[in-house]
């Protein structure tokens, strides 16, 4: 689709979201809408893209860099209005089509942008509306047919009890003929109920031109709801949510319920992968085959390799490899490479290291900024002291080390192959390999002790 391009609408301040953000940075799934669009438009190839921003546009044009070229509407009067100020993208492309679509409409894939052009092109028509059938259409515009054709839109504030009884809804993408359409937005009018330049207009416009107007009922109706309240939002969570688990489910994803779980469209499953409740997947998250995610647990931009198991733990833009065990309640964070065969027990904290094939870190442990062997044994309660107050340093700790329950690693600090530590050292100066690095005091026990204190000693219970 080299030629043909886009605009998108999102300039609206969405004032019945009662956001501090403009409504297109609301997220679904927890990507904003406007990136939902923008990533549908790429997918479908069209490289020219204009976004017409307006309420806190600095705040959305930061978040949209330098994806798409942008226009500013300094009033919002409308969605033809905010077309009119795209005027001079339209003028780069008078010999092409171009597809106008809202940014608080998530939905729009790829796939129903090809296919409304390809309909476009083979009716020869001035403007496709692309449109689904709802069976709640409260909201939308509907769409009314003469003889079986597309002859107006309708917005549900303008329309009669017979039109709010159609199920048909304009979703607000069209591909429109540019030069069609730049010959009839100047004749829109705001004669309606809320004053605005419509720019569904443009339909009854173009047919009185002797134009052709053709429709592209999306397949799936989802494709076109949008979002202008937090309940809309909500209700489109719920639906791509549902239409992505089953998605899974048909490639072979194994739920047992889909209580609490969300996934964003950016994720991957492999197949024979079970989720579990409580399970958030997010970002640019994969996930192998034959895991078992959850019960409560969240991931997000991490891959997971096959056959691991992730039970009540968090994952932040990590890596772990094949037939990894962690949790229950652990926290990977960023930039953290968890190599095959590892364990991670309860409790565990990594951050931005690298545990090697085979170790095992099981309870009550901090790994942080820290380089780790294969096969190494943490003991339990473990911590890494990378941080000191002014800069962080890493500790290296090489293959079948041994560390003892309770030791500090003060870094930087470097443990030698197959080398221990007591159990309780605080260990500052590296420890050559095959060594044992022991630092406390010599134990004395005091005879009699406690009969001396068990005198004054209130027992909860009788002995
Ligand atoms: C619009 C359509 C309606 C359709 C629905 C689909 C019109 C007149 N109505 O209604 O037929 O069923 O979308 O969701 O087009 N915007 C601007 N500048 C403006 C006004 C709006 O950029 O001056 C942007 C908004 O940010 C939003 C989009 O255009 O992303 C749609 O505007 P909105 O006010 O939400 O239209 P709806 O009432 O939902
Ligand atoms: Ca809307």
């Amino acid at each position: 689709m080299d030629k043909e391009c886009a605009i998108i609408l999102a300039a609206g301040e969405g004032k019945r979201m009662g956001s501090d953000l403009p409504k297109v940075l609301c997220e679904v799934l927890f990507e904003p809408m406007i990136e939902w669009v923008i990533r549908a438009c790429k997918n479908a190839e069209i490289s020219d893209l204009c976004t017409v921003l307006g309420y806190k546009s600095e705040v959305v044009k930061e978040f949209i860099g330098n994806h798409t070229k942008t226009v500013i509407q300094n009033e919002r009067k409308g969605t033809a209005h905010a077309v009119m100020c795209a005027k001079y993208f339209l003028e780069n492309h008078i010999n092409d089509n171009v597809l106008i679509c809202y940014a608080d409409s998530p939905f729009l894939d790829s796939k129903t942008i090809k296919d409304a052009l390809y309909t476009h092109k083979k009716t020869h028509a001035s403007v496709t509306v692309i449109t689904a059938n709802l069976c709640d259409p409260t909201g939308y515009g509907r769409i009314v047919r003469t003889d079986g054709e597309i002859s107006a839109i309708v917005e549900e504030k303008d329309a009669t009890k017979s039109e709010l009884n159609i199920n048909e809804i304009n979703s607000g993408a069209y591909w429109f003929c540019v030069k069609d359409l730049i010959d009839i937005l100047e004749q829109i009018k705001p004669k309606n109920s809320q004053n605005e330049y419509y720019l569904t207009d443009s339909i009854s416009l173009l047919l009185a031109k002797g134009k052709i107007a053709s429709t592209h009922i999306a397949d799936n109706p989802i494709v076109a709801m949008g979002a202008n309240d937090r309940t809309s939002l909500l209700r489109l969570n719920q639906a791509y949510n549902k239409f992505l688990i089953e998605k899974f489910m048909q490639d072979g994803v194994e739920f047992l319920s889909t209580d609490g779980v969300l996934i964003s469209p950016t994720v991957s499953i492999d197949k024979g992968t079970k989720i579990l409740p409580g399970t958030i997947l997010c970002g640019k998250t994969k996930i192998g085959s034959g895991c078992v995610i959850g019960p409560n647990s969240l991931i997000e931009d991490s891959v997971i390799g096959n056959n691991c198991k992730i039970n009540a733990t968090q994952i932040y833009k990590s890596e772990i490899c094949n037939d990894v065990l962690v949790g229950p309640f652990c926290h990977i964070r960023p930039n953290s490479k968890i190599h095959h065969h590892v364990k991670i027990g309860d409790f565990v904290e990594v951050k931005n290291s690298e545990l090697g094939a085979g170790t095992s870190v099981s309870h009550l442990t901090y790994v942080g900024d820290s380089d780790v062997g294969k096969n190494v044994n943490f003991g339990c309660g473990v911590v890494t002291i990378n941080y000191d107050g002014v800069n962080k340093n890493r500790c290296k700790i090489s293959n079948g080390a041994f560390i003892g329950c309770n030791t500090n690693l003060v870094a930087p600090v470097e443990i030698g192959e197959n080398s221990y530590t007591a159990a309780g050292s605080t260990i500052t100066k590296n420890v050559p390999p095959n060594a044992l690095g022991i630092e406390r005091t010599k134990q004395s026990n005091i005879a009699g002790f406690a009969e001396r204190k068990l005198k004054n000693r209130k027992l909860k219970v009788e002995e």
